[in-house]
């Protein structure tokens, strides 16, 4: 477990412990997380010791994600975290191949080499390196496809390729942007920019994957809260589906669909500050109980805030209880007051637990379900336009 990851679940802890109802939920900012590594922790006199690839910048509170590089004699980040990162370089030329390999060992990396294209994808999965040397110019296979098919794979697409062109070859440079290139080198190598431009594509990749983690993270405190809830099912996996599918009917873009399958994960995530004893109630709430339950979506906005990828999520997260006269809550926003995408993700919100089975109530059919939405929109709760869309929708569906 790595330094960083161990921060993520004190994170998480202090969160939880935190959510206490009588008070304000005051959680840790993103730029504070750094402050977790003491300066004892970031060694200095070790540092010029340390291969290129690790060379430090020395940040005591800025940028967690660059400190967490920092090592040292009593360091406590786990050797995981500073694991020699892997370069894989593609030629099948052997002694410019062998040029690179040397340089980069030089910089202190390790280095896989391959004579192919063929032989490049078969290594990237069985190595999982953390950046790609790539040749253009190959028999069989070019680096064209070889960069095409990793860009194309979830589990390969983060991984920094550099494309070894020849100097003033405008035409490859074009056709390596196309197909997904994240920058280029010519022959002959300059090893000081070699350094340099595999030092911050590996920095830059090792900063996406921590960023990934911290959202599998959310996602996993979404699905445990959403067992916790007996009431609800797969609610939130029906709102992932019923969001992309309502989302490419309403033609959003690829990004405001990405955040509507989010906001089905991530919307109640402020349910982990409701007591159970509150959220697992069975008969109807006092008015106090209603005030600590509407605390759901400012709890699950603090959680979410400080991750940079969650931008779109939040104003889901916070508003997806306002009405469109102003009678919701948090902000009692009217009207297209309202983000979008809010609204968008109530209709099915609403509409999911309408057809679904509680408790309390059966499921509703979906006539039965519209109907009701319908008299709600009647009433001034819903935006009449995004109304009639929606049943658009799901007569398209049937
Ligand atoms: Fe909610």
């Amino acid at each position: 477990m790595t330094q960083w990851t161990s921060n993520r679940i004190d994170f998480v802890k202090q969160l939880v412990n935190s959510i206490n109802l009588n008070n304000p939920v005051e959680l840790p900012k993103a730029e504070d997380y750094s402050l977790y590594l003491s300066q004892k922790d970031l060694n200095v006199e070790d540092i010029n010791a340390l291969p290129a690839w690790n060379k430090p910048q020395i940040n005591f509170g800025n940028d967690s994600l660059e400190s967490r590089q920092l090592s040292g004699k009593e360091s406590v980040v786990n050797l995981s975290d500073l694991e020699v990162p892997k370069i894989l370089v593609v030629d099948d030329h052997p002694a410019s191949r062998m040029t690179a390999a040397a340089l980069l060992a030089m910089e202190g990396y390790e280095v896989i080499e391959a004579d192919s294209g063929f032989s490049a994808v078969e290594l990237v999965t069985e190595k999982q390196p953390d950046l790609i040397l790539l040749d253009v110019m190959m028999p069989e296979m070019d680096g064209f496809e070889v960069c095409q098919l990793l860009k194309q794979d979830e589990q390969t697409r983060l991984i920094p390729i550099i494309f070894v062109t020849a100097l003033n070859d405008r035409r490859s440079r074009i056709r390596g942007i196309e197909v997904g290139a994240d920058d280029f080198l010519s022959k002959p190598f300059d090893r000081l920019e070699l350094a340099a431009r595999v030092k911050s594509l590996v920095r830059q990749k090792r900063l996406n994957e921590d960023l990934d983690h911290a959202e599998q993270v959310l996602f996993s405190i979404a699905k445990a809260i959403e067992s916790r809830d007996p009431n609800t099912g797969d609610h939130c996996e029906r709102l992932v589906a019923l969001g992309r599918a309502f989302g490419k009917h309403l033609n959003l873009s690829r990004h405001q669909i990405r955040d509507l399958m989010w906001g089905g994960y991530l919307h109640d995530i402020g349910k982990v500050g409701i007591p159970d004893a509150v959220l697992l109630k069975t008969g109807s709430f006092t008015p106090e109980e209603w005030e600590i339950i509407r605390q759901h979506v400012l709890i699950g906005e603090k959680i979410c805030q400080p991750l940079r990828s969650m931008r779109g999520v939040i104003p889901i997260i916070r508003h997806h209880h306002e009405r469109w006269d102003g009678s919701g809550y948090p902000d009692g926003l009217k009207g297209n007051e309202i983000p979008y995408l809010a609204q968008v993700f109530q209709m099915i919100d609403i509409y999911d637990a309408l057809i679904s089975e509680r408790p309390y109530k059966r499921a509703f059919t979906p006539e039965e379900a519209l109907n009701i939405m319908f008299e709600e929109t009647a009433r001034g709760w819903r935006n009449p336009e995004l109304m009639w869309k929606f049943t658009e929708f799901i007569c398209t569906c049937k």
